[in-house]
């Protein structure tokens, strides 16, 4: 009863009306006219690594189904609990058993004969290549795993990473995760700050890095921001730093501190045994933006993670570790890059593809260069990638023989089905399934997507849970809500590779992910289901943006703003964006007092975008930054980014009642026709 006399007083309830606000834009309405359904090939489905039975057999006993997904993995000591949730929202999979992680990505391919497979072929922007067999990379990873062990890295410490997309990134991970330690990679995009921030809270003991790599068609340093981060007593728990050379660009060099990869690796012995770790022992911290301005540090375990990496991996891209050349494009810095790069396919004994560099250096066709090149026959990437490529044109693609692809994958952001189809008929040549993945840091391994040759498809749809998973769409109470209808989407069971939780921080990971709806972790996105119950995700209810499919909070960048002496307040929003899905746009407030010499917008604007660049990487630069001498709040003084929004969307404003001075919009679109844009 009181709800309804709630509801009657205020027709839109607040969180309602977030969702359906969504469903009124644009895309959503194309969403739900789109009937286009694709059968899987007979001979795909025969041949298919998922069979539809998989559904049948999860259902029946989950936790056996997941059971017999970890005991495809080596095990030191065999597990006998499958999962102890009596901490929940804290899980505990496979806890009594033992295994190693990189042992199951390595020595086992080796010993069961396939050490002469190829595991990389590592691609290099400027055209160089290595190839590394399983055997050469199970001796790489023991001997990088002898010079961490002389370095004083045990079990339990954490390492940083902060590497291009060499091998030599993969081959760190491994020899942390054979150690027992923990690594923490940070993206090379990052600023000196983020990186240095990230440390701190991991209190790592080692960092890897490089002196550069290769973007955009020349070296590009990375040592100096590791040198910028460590500067002083900035983080005084790193006491080595070891660095690859690859580009051989001139670096600077810390005496007792900085130590070169191939000195190392050539003092250090190839010998190395394995051992078992607990399937709880933590594997990796991977930070991601949350709401508020400090990154969460995602904790993921061994046994349940590397069960759900590669179980999703086999069946999901369908692989056949004997024929296949697989290709995720992802950088090892993103969640993608763990679990579909590293751990995954390496667990499978897949053949895979690593590149270095940016899609269109030194031509806009190198990426079907390199399929053509290798025979790549997976290949999985972001819809941000695809619709770029999509507006260059299908004759730069025409040009390549793409006839080795079988399967193609997209994540990261919702795709529309515009991409969708050219992603399709163009690159899969009308024969490929696409199989759409919702995923998250969070989960760790793929949670909603089609099985391919079982699932019919449906261009923008990822469909349905996974075998063993279970999602639901839910409405304000938690309850599930009706085909045709859209609500928050929520996990109601545990799964393997779930978070175990945010790094030295155990109260923000139940607030974040577990407050909500009682007893069912709360992704922070919208999504609906249509007439025959599949998931179409709708993108964030929360105020995290989603830019070329890297997460930004909102409030980080705010603060990055309001850090500049000139800004008194920002506020950011993320705008609808034809390539990358959503751009970054700020309003700021400036302080009179410490402008000076009234600079023109033009140049506030690009002095506000290289701070948020310094603060935390390129990645996060705002494309418009607008001055405004007002930002809308409601009487309780929050802003009102609904209606910022609107203004970047250049829509007309919503409702605007709630606002504490109805004047403030006015001039807001006012100032907009005059606003700087890069
Ligand atoms: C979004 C990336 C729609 C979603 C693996 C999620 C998607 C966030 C999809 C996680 C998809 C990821 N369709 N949206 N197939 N995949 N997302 O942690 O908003 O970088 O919450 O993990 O990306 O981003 P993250």
């Amino acid at each position: 009863m009181l709800e309804k006399s709630e509801q009657a007083r205020s027709p839109m309830p607040r969180r309602q009306s977030k969702v359906t606000q969504m469903f009124e834009s644009d895309a959503i309405e194309n969403l739900s006219q789109e009937t286009r359904s694709f059968a899987p090939s007979q001979s795909f489905s025969l041949d298919a690594n998922a069979q539809p039975e998989l559904y049948g057999r999860a259902k029946a006993d989950p936790l056996a189904f997941w059971a017999d997904q970890a005991k495809q993995l080596h095990w030191f000591e065999p597990f006998t609990t499958t999962l102890d949730w009596s901490n929940a929202p804290f899980a505990r999979w496979f806890a009594d058993g033992k295994l190693n992680v990189a042992y199951n990505c390595l020595d086992r391919h080796v010993q069961a004969g396939n050490g002469s497979r190829v595991a990389l072929y590592f691609e290099g922007e400027p055209g160089d290549e290595q190839v590394y067999t399983y055997e050469a990379l199970t001796v790489a990873v023991k001997k990088t795993t002898n010079a961490l062990l002389a370095l004083g890295v045990g079990q339990g410490d954490r390492v940083a990473l902060y590497m291009p997309q060499i091998p030599e990134a993969i081959i760190s991970m491994l020899a942390v995760a054979r150690i027992g330690a923990i690594h923490s990679v940070v993206f090379g995009g990052f600023s000196a700050d983020a990186l240095a921030s990230r440390i701190q809270d991991a209190h790592a003991k080692l960092v890897i890095t490089a002196d550069g790599g290769y973007r955009k068609g020349k070296a590009t340093p990375l040592k100096p921001a590791v040198d910028e981060a460590l500067k002083g007593d900035n983080c005084p728990s790193v006491e080595k730093v070891l660095v690859v050379q690859r580009t051989g660009g001139d670096i600077d060099w810390t005496e007792n501190r900085d130590l070169w990869w191939h000195d190392a690796m050539s003092a250090a012995s190839d010998e190395h045994e394995a051992r078992g770790f607990d399937a709880e022992n933590p594997l990796f911290i991977l930070y991601t933006s949350g709401t508020t301005g400090k990154p969460k540090g995602i904790l993921h375990t061994s046994g349940g993670y590397l069960t759900q990496a590669a179980y999703t991996h086999r069946n999901v891209f369908d692989l056949k570790p004997e024929s296949d050349v697989y290709w995720c494009t992802a950088d090892v810095g993103w969640i993608t890059g763990h679990s579909y790069v590293a751990y995954g396919p390496l667990a499978n004994g897949a053949t895979q593809v690593i590149y270095e560099g940016t899609p269109d250096a030194p031509h806009p066709g190198r990426w079907w260069e390199i399929i053509q090149k290798y025979g790549v026959t997976q290949l999985y990437t972001a819809p941000t990638a695809i619709r770029s490529f999509m507006k260059l044109g299908r004759a730069i693609p025409d040009q390549f023989d793409l006839s080795s692809l079988r399967l193609l994958g997209s994540v990261g952001e919702p795709i529309n089905p515009e991409a969708w189809m050219w992603y399709r008929e163009v690159i899969g040549g009308n024969r490929c399934p696409i199989v759409d993945t919702w995923w998250q840091t969070e989960t760790g391994a793929i949670m909603i997507s089609p099985l391919p040759g079982v699932t019919h498809t449906k261009p923008g749809s990822a469909q349905v849970p996974m075998p063993g998973v279970s999602a639901e769409v839910v409405d304000d109470n938690g309850q599930p809500v009706p085909n045709n209808h859209g609500g928050y989407l929520t996990i109601t069971t545990p799964w393997p590779s779930m978070l175990r939780g945010i790094w030295g921080d155990p109260e923000r990971f139940v607030d974040t992910y577990w407050s909500r709806f009682e007893g069912q972790y709360f992704a922070g996105d919208g999504a609906k289901k249509d007439a025959d119950g599949d998931i179409w995700l709708l993108g964030r209810v929360d105020d995290v943006m989603n830019v070329s499919g890297h997460r930004l909070s909102t409030t980080e960048i705010e603060s990055a703003l309001v850090s500049h002496h000139w800004v008194a307040e920002a506020a950011v929003v993320g705008a609808k964006d034809e390539i990358t899905g959503q751009a970054v746009v700020a309003f700021v407030i400036l302080r009179q007092d410490e402008l000076g010499d009234a600079p023109e917008d033009a140049e506030i604007s690009q002095a506000l975008r290289a701070h948020v660049a310094k603060e935390i990487g390129p990645i996060a630069k705002p494309q418009q930054i607008l001055v405004v001498s007002d930002l809308p709040k409601t009487r309780s003084g929050k802003i009102m980014r609904r209606l910022l929004r609107d203004v970047a969307e250049d829509r007309p404003i919503g409702d605007a009642t709630t606002l504490a001075d109805s004047s403030v919009m006015g001039a807001i679109g006012a100032k907009l026709a005059g606003g700087a844009t890069d």
